[in-house]
């Protein structure tokens, strides 16, 4: 999985100014913004034409910069650009069009002389991957400063209280590199008590967090936005208890999905949930997603297996609601506000969750169809004959396909005579290792007659079984690998699905490639987008027909990633208007100053910190 961050492409502008003898603000008028030949900038303000040079940009934001071939087109100027006297923050309006980093974002930095000011100044807004989205810092939030750091050290010890600019850009930087902030302080708490004490301070500072897992999200939910002080659990990696007659795991929130896997696995039990960031996400981040995966089609949603949670409210109060019974109806379950709502609520520290018993046949066919409405046909069958057994139903068309074969070393076609248009993979799981074979080949060969299957291998033992998953599993990271992706996660009903993909192909021709895959057996399209660039054109082609389609057909625009950044300001594609109010209504409950995760999950509209 790849792990290192290449840093974002970061635009300055430079201007001076001097002290007004009335104490009245300032106004500059930007007239026109071009790049210079050596890479720098240069702007012009009132007529003043000031030249920075790149590598002097460069140690003052502290990261290496590099300049779009040109920022004229993306600028529409003039604009009034009004900055104050006596404060070294200018507050300015920028109407910056089609800038093509969606994560535009800069540092500010003064320097006074004897007769004026310089200030680097910051785009103190935020560009990201969804057409029209640009979103201002809450100016009533706080900004850190060196007391809060020297608080948290007294709280946690120096070693758990990170300034180190390679592990922040890591840390502010989400898993498709597409989305990144510039955190300034992480924090590791290695307690529930310690989450407890540093979001009562933050909350009583005004000071807005992120909780962060294994930052495997894809919807920009896990990375600051601007300043947000990262919160990461990953420390609080405890199992605590797992009860061998009932299956009943606890553990705290930042254990790492795969070790949770082995550790069952060890002792005869499976988790509910597998998906192909298990090596890096956390269950408190699988939580708060409400991850769904590969194998939802057999165990169904966190909602059903997470029996109990503790969660950390922003004022500090810490609820335990950290229940370990199948039953229990005493009023409100309301654990099940936190499953999903990505850190917007409050922080998951613990889990209690009910793993079933490990069987002990599993077989794995991979299978070639014709057409879509084959694969949709063969789910119906594979519902209706495997029935209990099936545990994973996925699929992916041959532009999938294609990209493994391209960007993932060592991976093969299992079914290599021809490119086939679909691939299913099916999964079962049961207890008696012939009845099973025999019901799965049985299924086959009535599929293959009918004429639902063109071809198709069965895997012989686990490693082939791991090839297999390989190609599905290894999709977003070829895609990743391939160059910038619009990723959309519908849920929308399988006889329809695959007609968007079509749609989409046709709108976008030859401009960027459509591949889609996914948890066909949960209804669940993984529609993705592979450009060239990020491009506001094509982003154009894509939003908001994907979201108006999926609407239409009464889908959600987040079958399981969940909106995070990227899709909070359209959750109302998905949602009623009085839904939304009543989720605002929550928000505001549970987080009255608006400090956690924000602009995130709910549009802009709603946010806070008065
Ligand atoms: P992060 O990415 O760190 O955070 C995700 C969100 O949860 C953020 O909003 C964050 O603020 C919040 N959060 C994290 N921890 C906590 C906490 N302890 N308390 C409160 N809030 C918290 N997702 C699926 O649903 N199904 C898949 O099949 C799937 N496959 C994937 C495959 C790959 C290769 C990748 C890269 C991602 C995949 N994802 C999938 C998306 C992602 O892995 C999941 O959303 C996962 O659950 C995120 O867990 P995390 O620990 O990485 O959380
Ligand atoms: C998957 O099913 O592979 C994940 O949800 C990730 C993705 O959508 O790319
Ligand atoms: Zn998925």
């Amino acid at each position: 999985m790849p792990s290192a961050a290449t840093p974002a492409p970061c635009y300055f502008l430079q201007f001076s100014f001097y002290s007004s003898p009335l104490g009245l603000p300032f106004f500059f008028t930007a007239t026109t913004i071009a790049t210079s030949g050596r890479g720098g900038l240069v702007a012009a303000f009132t007529g003043r034409w000031e030249l920075l040079d790149a590598s002097c940009i460069a140690r003052n934001c502290g990261r290496a910069v590099s300049s779009p071939p040109s920022l004229l087109p993306f600028v529409s100027a003039p604009r009034a650009l009004h900055a104050s006297t006596d404060t070294t923050i200018m507050r300015f309006l920028f109407n910056i069009r089609n800038l093509h980093s969606p994560t535009a974002q800069c540092t500010s930095k003064c320097e006074e002389d004897e007769k004026k000011r310089f200030c680097w100044l910051r785009f103190d807004k935020r560009f990201f991957g969804s057409a029209a989205a640009v979103i201002e810092r809450n100016a009533s939030f706080s900004t850190l400063n060196s007391d809060d750091v020297s608080y948290f050290k007294d709280l946690l010890g120096e070693k758990s209280v990170v300034e180190d600019e390679d592990v922040l850009l890591t840390a502010n930087t989400d898993w498709m590199r597409k989305y990144k902030g510039s955190s300034k302080l992480l924090l590791q708490p290695k307690s529930t008590h310690e989450v407890s004490q540093i979001l009562k301070y933050c909350n009583s500072r005004c000071l807005p967090v992120v909780p962060q897992g294994g930052n495997t999200g894809l919807v920009g939910g896990s990375v600051p936005v601007f300043d947000e002080v990262i919160i990461n659990i990953g420390s609080m990696n405890n199992i605590i208890s797992l009860d061998k007659v009932s299956g009943i795991l606890v553990c705290e929130a930042g254990c790492i999905l795969e070790n949770l896997i082995s550790f069952l696995d060890n002792h005869g039990f499976v988790m509910p949930l597998d998906l192909g960031a298990k090596g890096s996400c956390q269950i408190g981040g699988n939580v708060s997603t409400n991850a769904g995966g590969l194998r939802l089609v057999r165990y169904g949603s966190l909602h059903g297996s997470v029996l109990g949670l503790e969660a950390v409210l922003a004022n500090g109060d810490v609820l335990d609601m950290l229940g370990t019974l199948r039953k229990d109806n005493t009023g409100y379950d309301l654990k099940q506000l936190f499953i999903g709502s990505e850190g917007s609520l409050g922080i998951v520290t613990k889990v209690s969750i009910l793993t079933p018993p490990k069987l002990s046949s599993v077989n794995l066919a991979f299978l070639a169809c014709k057409d879509y409405f084959s694969c949709q046909k063969l789910l119906v069958e594979a519902k209706r004959r495997l029935g209990d057994i099936l545990s994973a139903f996925e699929f992916l068309d041959n532009q999938s396909m294609d990209l493994v074969l391209n960007h993932l070393e060592g991976v093969r076609n299992p079914l290599p005579s021809s490119m086939h248009n679909f691939y299913v993979l099916i999964e079962t799981t049961g207890s008696d290792e012939s009845y099973d074979k025999e019901k799965l080949e049985a299924f086959l060969l009535r599929a293959m007659e009918g004429g639902l299957i063109s071809d198709g291998v069965l895997s012989q033992d686990i490693n082939q079984a791991s090839s297999f998953w390989r190609i599905r599993e290894g999709l977003p990271e070829a895609l990743m690998k391939a160059g910038p992706v619009y990723k959309y996660d519908l849920s929308i009903p399988v006889e329809k699905m695959y007609d968007l993909v079509e749609e989409m192909r046709i709108r976008l021709g030859q401009t960027a490639k459509v591949v889609a895959y996914g948890h066909l057996g949960d209804s669940n399209l993984h529609l993705n987008i592979s450009a060239p660039q990020y491009d506001d054109k094509i982003l154009a082609q894509i939003e908001p027909y994907v979201y108006e389609w999926t609407s239409k057909h009464r889908g959600s625009i987040s079958a399981e990633h969940g909106l995070g950044l990227m899709k909070a300001n359209h959750i109302s594609y998905s949602k009623s208007p009085e839904t939304v109010r009543l989720m605002g209504s929550i928000k505001k409950l549970l987080d009255p100053n608006g400090i956690l995760n924000p602009y995130k999950v709910l549009p802009q509209s709603l946010k806070s910190c008065h």
